[in-house]
């Protein structure tokens, strides 16, 4: 049996900062094998709360609409547009 745990954490971005920064910034593990190029495709995330950029052409490229359909963005392309926002790493 296993069960689910919520673990959160919270930081400050520069503006027009990616939030793979914050990832960073907080030692969150992390998979950015392509060193925040939008190329790899690992450094998945899910946007829970607040405005960010549209998708880039990166992520439409990398991950695809289907799966951009179901939320998931690359933190290193994502760009907060709000002073609060929320997002899940996606960790496999
Ligand atoms: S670090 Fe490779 S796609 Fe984001």
């Amino acid at each position: 049996m296993s069960v689910n745990v919520k673990v959160a954490a919270k930081t400050k971005l520069k503006e027009g900062k990616p939030v793979l920064k914050a990832i960073r910034d907080l030692d969150m593990p992390i998979n950015d094998s392509c060193d925040g190029k939008g190329k790899c495709g690992k450094c998945l995330i899910t946007v829970k709360a607040g405005k960010v950029n549209e998708p880039t052409k990166e992520e439409i490229k990398c991950l695809g609409q289907e799966k951009l359909d179901k939320g998931l963005r690359l933190a290193c392309m994502v760009v907060p547009e709000d002073e609060d926002v929320t997002v899940e790493l996606v960790i496999k």
